[in-house]
């Protein structure tokens, strides 16, 4: 497995990766539109560390005559990440073309070119209506799970949680690319592993106000900004849990090297009971790190698609990869404070 394609290559998942696998030998190549606000900044970071960019978008399958490498993995990291995209009606056919019928050519790509891949999903495939139909309990600073329901407990919600239900454009088109998918791989022997993700954070993620709420907490206390509880009683206590950068990077570099045992298996990976947090916590971990305090209005309206509560539990992924979370949530904040400190010019433009 020496030579790697990243589709969505200059976003933050797919960068870190780029940037962690030339470390580890391989010979990398990005692949990007460039379609998310400040990717070009990720782009140079990029080609800064060796790695090879080839601009070109996964909607037009043409575009992908233009990878001339011999690539042994893809790595499918590229998508219209906001669940609220689509959410208005607006922007549907923008989602479904991006997410769905992109994807669908990366796995086309991969089965003309018998290349492995490794798709990044999303715990939003799980249904919100049935999550918010459970029953939580409102502690201080958090609502907590207290409900009796299949495959969801404490300790987080497993991959074979019930699939029936509603889950925004954003996780129907990342499930309806899992199922291709796993057609794909048991039809083409392709092999092939499907991570659903719960919210990934760290360094280098340009987050805003509708995806990378980690970095777009901290960044309004860095930059002393007002921030919203939005929904669920405008309380900030719904639960979320967070995977650093890094210990994703770890979980995928152990993928890469058993690739070929995978015929399209589902893992889930996040922070789980390990790493989570509410927003008021998020807010407290925030002010004693930047050492200010923002304006935090309260809006009681949810908004669309939105969960009370989300813990992965990891399950089968520690017991495959031996692998688990390993940095705790005021760890990947801080991480994420010293990288807007050390960047403070660069990311201005971008996060103020
Ligand atoms: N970050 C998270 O918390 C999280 C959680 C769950 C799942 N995921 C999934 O992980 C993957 C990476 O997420 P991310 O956080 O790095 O997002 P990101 O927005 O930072 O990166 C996505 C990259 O894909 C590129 N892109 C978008 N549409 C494209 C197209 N049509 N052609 C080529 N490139 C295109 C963008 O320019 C961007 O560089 C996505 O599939 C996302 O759904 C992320």
């Amino acid at each position: 497995m020496k030579s790697i394609l990243i589709t969505g290559g200059c976003g933050f998942i797919g960068s870190n990766l780029a940037i962690a696998l030339k470390k580890e030998g391989y010979s990398v190549a990005c692949f990007d539109n460039l379609s998310r606000r400040g990717s070009e900044i990720l782009m140079d970071r990029i080609k800064e560390h060796g790695c090879d960019f080839i601009y070109g978008d996964i909607r037009n399958y043409e575009d992908f005559s233009k990878l001339k490498g011999q690539y042994n993995l893809m790595l499918e990291c590229s998508a219209e990440p906001s669940v609220l995209v689509g959410s208005s009606g607006e922007d549907a056919k923008y989602m479904i073309n991006n997410n769905l019928v992109g994807s669908l050519n990366c796995f086309e790509f991969c089965r003309k070119r018998k290349i492995a891949i490794i798709f990044m999903s999303t715990s939003r495939v799980y249904p919100y209506n049935i999550i918010n139909n459970r029953k939580f309990e409102e502690s201080l600073s958090r609502y907590e799970y207290a409900d009796t329901f299949p495959c969801i407990s404490k300790k987080g919600i497993s991959t074979e949680f019930q699939l029936n239900g509603y889950r925004s454009l954003y996780g129907a088109t990342k499930l309806a690319s899992e199922f291709i998918l796993k057609e794909y791989s048991i039809n083409y022997s392709l092999p092939a592993i499907i991570n659903r993700c719960g919210i990934i954070a760290g360094p280098w993620q340009l987050g805003k106000v509708d995806q990378g709420v980690f970095t777009h907490w901290l960044s309004s206390h860095f930059y002393k900004k007002n921030l919203q509880y939005i929904g669920f009683g405008g309380k900030g206590k719904q639960v979320r849990d967070l995977l650093h950068i890094n210990d994703i990077i770890e979980l995928i570099k152990l993928q890469i090297k058993n690739i070929n045992k995978f015929k399209g298996d589902v893992f889930n990976a996040g922070g789980a009971s390990f790493s989570n947090l509410s927003l008021i916590e998020t807010t407290k971990i925030c002010e004693d790190i930047s050492s200010n305090k923002v304006k935090i209005i309260q809006d009681i309206n949810n908004r669309p698609a939105d969960i009370i509560w989300y813990i992965t539990n990891n399950g089968n992924t520690e017991k495959v990869f031996s692998w688990k979370p390993t940095l705790p949530p005021k760890t990947i904040l801080t991480d994420i404070f010293n990288w807007l400190k050390e960047n403070e010019i660069l990311l201005k433009k971008i996060l103020n």
